[in-house]
């Protein structure tokens, strides 16, 4: 089976930002070729094989920005194996960064648009997966662009195991209602909120991110959204 990305629309926003470092670059050149992993191309990819001793779980990380949340969560559970992805080349500038002052040995990175790497990743091999503050796209011509979506939920569905849990953050009221209405139609995921504070606050395991403090000091309050992959019948 071809591992092709199913559609060639472009819906990340920006690759690159300013000029790297010269410390950036030089882990660009030396770090990224050893953290990073080719996709196969037919068949599909066993994320723990990625990983020197088997991992107890994998967890996934999509657009992780500058990977700071990635980087936590790495070195509170260094028996997880981690694979972030990240099209901007400065955000995964940053986690380099964090991977090698705190000498993380257990994160894995493909950097470049999330779609082919969904579809590759073998069924049922994913324990939990993060996408958080994803671009809004707030103009309804963009909102195919949304990476929350039923097509990514689907394949999400495939690489989930029974029971994983899929972690959504937003600060924009539009994609709040949007991912609601999306994921919960989807038949694989059921919310897991009991009350209000279940999404309104950010539970103790989970790290904020530089958007999201970006979100508060603008005055915009984020939600934090837990869903879990239902088992199969
Ligand atoms: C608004 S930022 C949020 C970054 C980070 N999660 C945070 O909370 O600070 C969204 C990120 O998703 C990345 N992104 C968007 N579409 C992507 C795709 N198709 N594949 C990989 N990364 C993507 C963007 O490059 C950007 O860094």
């Amino acid at each position: 089976m071809s591992n092709a990305t199913p559609s060639r629309e472009q819906f990340y926003g920006r690759r690159r930002g300013r000029p790297l470092r010269v410390g950036q670059r030089e882990r660009q050149v030396h770090l990224l070729p050893v953290l990073s992993f080719a996709l196969p191309g037919t068949g599909k990819l066993n994320p723990a094989s990625l990983f020197p001793g088997p991992p107890s779980d994998i967890w996934l990380e999509i657009g992780f920005g500058g990977g700071e949340h990635l980087a936590e969560q790495a070195a509170r559970r260094p028996d997880i194996g981690f694979v972030g992805c990240e099209v901007f080349e400065n955000g995964v500038a940053k986690l380099l960064g964090e991977v090698e002052r705190r000498g993380l040995g257990n994160v894995r990175v493909y950097a470049d648009d999330v779609r082919p790497l969904l579809a590759t990743l073998a069924p049922r091999s994913i324990g939990r997966v993060f996408i958080l503050f994803p671009d809004p796209w707030p103009k309804t011509r963009h909102h195919r662009r949304r990476l929350v979506a039923p097509p990514t939920l689907e394949r999400l569905a495939e690489i989930m195991k029974d029971g994983a849990e899929l972690r959504l953050a937003t600060d924009d009221p539009s994609y709040l209602s949007w991912m609601l209405e999306h994921v919960t139609a989807h038949p694989a995921f059921v919310w897991t909120a009991r009350r209000p504070a279940d999404w309104r606050d950010r539970a103790e395991d989970w790290p904020a991110t530089r958007y999201e403090e970006k979100a508060r000091k603008a005055g915009r309050m984020p939600a934090f959204l837990r869903f879990q992959r239902r088992a199969r019948n």
